[in-house]
């Protein structure tokens, strides 16, 4: 064998984190597969939990983690190793699970001895609810590891906080029972990360919304990422609608000169701003300089994330860019404001919302109210929460995605997005805008500004068939249609240099023809020189019954039953709580019906057709 010197210090081994946690004196370990934030959260709610039934706990990223060391876990005493896991879109792992979830696939290692937990965190309207998580629960056990609790199984359509809390009320006491061990009865928040105020710190040493490097958004470096967004010029902001109180609204981003590439059916992730109002509007509740420039340090030197949000930056800074002011915030956030409240009354009200018999009260006040941060805060006079504390408690802003509409083929140095402007009244009469969307809608192309967007591209699944001449059927009402204007324009292009394109056939369907009728002229163009063969749309309230997109498959099974059997691919995009659900019966009637199949032999026809990559979706509710 060659003897090799190694400089550096490989993942797995002194750095690992069986060492960080011997070298710590930790004996719990919380794992997150986290996209949105969410499974991170919790992971650490778990990991801070430990310390009330005296054991330690530490958060960790399986992507920074050699998770063949799981097995080592036996050497620490009264160990044990809990899994935070989302399940995201098609049910894949998120991003920083992959490679754990592909490690698990090709074998994993022995885990006798090991004792883990597996909180999974999904969405009911998606086909493959919390695949992630019941996975990883099933394997481990399969490699040798003790199960102690059930997965707990967090639903993002109804409330995912109150299935954590069910499952962590339950999860504790078998701990306590497994190891021994007693709750302290320590119940306080603890604090998370100290307050530093920074004055006199020179302007380049201070983030500006940036997401990892201090500077990028000055001095701008590919290759561009979810940690190095682009900053993309708008060059066109137009409404799509012709008439109506909604607006949808067709933006261009400019990624000349960026190195970013695209396909069609890729997804481009935009890192939005809050309304400088709402900002403006919490300072001012909380009586506080914005531009005071702060640092929030973790009180656990050994934890990997030293900071809630990239610091020294100020409170202004930390509201605009950093953290998620405008979504309802949950229990355990109420539980630690309430603290603050000066009026028992109030500490009451917001205590009670927490509680297990509160939740009725918490969907109606907070969530069906939509109330946010400062709508609490407005509407508790007596909550006076130290501004650092509600910059610790609060969530991060995430990027929102949304379905490219451009095909590279046509537009190679710009990304197209198709989005509906959201706007609502709350009961209360407030009047709510959504984040992204509205900061998007304030950016026109014609007051002479240039506006700039933070954005990276996400790669997708969704992709038009290898071969041009392969047959499509393409659903997508509203903005469901986004994708598909990509792949009109990609077969268009195809077709005019010659190459044999098969059928390309659209089901779209909106509202009323003389209104939301998005792309309408585009469409009816590819109509017209072929390169759509054929149109079906379903106008929902242009006559007494509602027409939707899956009443006109249904009139056309004997067309779909042809296509799907001359290697046709299907695809569906828009909504996935009723759409895509209803869409995908219809499919299966159409098998059964024209394929004479029985029920079963029809959904095993639909699974092969997706795992052949045939039937794909892009859905999001
Ligand atoms: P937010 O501030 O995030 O507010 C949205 C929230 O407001 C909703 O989740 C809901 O809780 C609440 N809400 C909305 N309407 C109401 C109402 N009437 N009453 C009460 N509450 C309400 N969007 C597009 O427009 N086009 C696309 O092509 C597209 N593609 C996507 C692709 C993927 C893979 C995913 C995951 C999402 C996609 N989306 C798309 C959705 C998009 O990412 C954003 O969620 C959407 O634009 C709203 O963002 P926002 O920040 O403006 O709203
Ligand atoms: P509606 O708003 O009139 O109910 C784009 O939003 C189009 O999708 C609209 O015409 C909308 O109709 C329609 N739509 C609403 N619910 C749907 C569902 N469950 N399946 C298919 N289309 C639906």
């Amino acid at each position: 064998k060659k003897l090799t010197v190694t400089p550096v210090v490989e993942r797995g081994s002194s750095s690992g984190f069986i060492n960080k946690m011997k070298n710590t004196n930790r004996n719990v370990v919380v794992f997150y597969g986290s996209q949105t934030g969410t499974a991170e959260e919790f992971a650490t709610r778990l990991a801070k939990d430990a310390t009330r039934y005296g054991m330690k706990g530490m958060v960790a990223d399986p992507e920074e983690c050699d998770m063949e060391d799981l097995s080592q876990l036996t050497e620490i005493e009264n160990s044990l190793v809990i899994f935070c896991l989302a399940t995201y879109g098609e049910g894949d792992p998120t991003d920083n699970a992959q490679e754990f979830y592909d490690y698990l696939q090709g074998g994993g290692t022995d885990l006798d001895g090991i004792k883990y937990a597996v909180f999974a965190l999904g969405n009911k309207t998606y086909e493959h609810f919390n695949a992630m998580g019941k996975y990883v629960d099933s394997r481990l056990e399969e490699l040798g590891a003790t199960r102690l609790i059930e997965v707990g199984l967090g639903d993002d359509d109804s409330n995912i906080e109150e299935d954590f809390v069910s499952w962590r009320e339950k999860f504790w006491p078998i701990v306590c029972e497994h190891f021994g061990v007693q709750a302290t009865g320590d119940d306080s928040s603890i604090r998370q990360y100290s307050l530093q105020v920074n004055e006199d710190l020179p302007k380049e040493k201070i983030y500006h919304g940036e997401i990892s490097r201090l500077g990028s958004f000055n001095v701008q470096k590919p290759p561009y990422d979810a940690k190095n967004p682009f900053l993309a010029p708008i060059i066109a902001n137009r409404e799509l609608h012709k008439g109506g109180d909604r607006s949808c609204m067709h933006i261009e981003l400019d990624i000349t000169g960026s190195k970013i590439r695209y396909e069609s059916g890729d997804h481009v992730a935009v890192y939005p701003m809050n309304d400088p109002d709402i900002v403006e509007r919490i300072g001012k509740r909380l009586e506080t300089d914005l531009d005071t420039v702060i640092t929030l340090t973790n009180v656990d030197e050994e934890a990997s994330k030293k900071h809630p949000f990239p610091n020294p930056t100020s409170y202004r800074t930390a509201l605009t860019h950093y953290l998620d002011i405008q979504s309802p915030p949950r229990t355990h956030i109420l539980r630690e404001l309430a603290e603050y409240a000066e009026d028992p009354k109030e500490k009451e009200f917001l205590m009670s919302m927490t509680s297990s018999d509160g939740k009725d009260k918490y969907n109606d006040w907070i969530v069906k109210d939509h109330r946010n941060i400062l709508a609490i805060l407005d509407d508790l006079k007596s909550l006076k929460p130290p501004m650092d504390h509600i910059c610790e408690m609060l969530p991060r802003l995430q990027a929102r995605y949304y379905s490219i509409s451009s095909s590279p083929k046509i537009h190679p140095t710009s990304i197209h997005i198709t989005a509906v402007l959201i706007s609502y009244t709350t009961r209360t009469g407030r009047s709510v805008k959504g984040v992204a969307t509205k900061w998007l809608a304030d950016k026109p192309v014609t007051d002479g500004k240039t506006y700039t967007v933070p954005i990276f591209v996400r790669k997708s699944q969704f992709r038009l068939p290898f071969k041009p001449s392969t047959p499509v059927i393409m659903i997508g009402p509203g903005t469901g249609l986004a994708p598909f204007r990509g792949f009109l324009q990609e077969r268009d292009y195809l077709k005019k240099e010659g190459k044999p394109v098969g059928e390309t056939i659209l089901y779209f369907g909106c509202r009323y023809k003389a209104q939301d009728f998005i792309y309408e002229e585009e469409i009816n163009q590819y109509l017209k020189n072929g390169s759509l063969t054929k149109l079906h749309i379903a106008f929902s309230r242009d006559q007494k019954e509602k027409v939707y997109v899956q009443h006109l498959l249904n009139k056309n099974k004997e067309e779909i039953w042809r296509l799907l059997e001359n290697g046709g691919h299907i695809y569906v995009c828009g909504d996935a709580r009723n759409m895509a659900r209803e869409v995908h019966d219809m499919l299966e009637r159409s098998v059964i019906e024209q394929g004479n199949l029985d029920a079963t032999k029809a959904a095993e026809y639909i699974k092969k057709l997706q795992s052949k990559g045939r039937y794909s979706c892009d859905v999001w509710s």
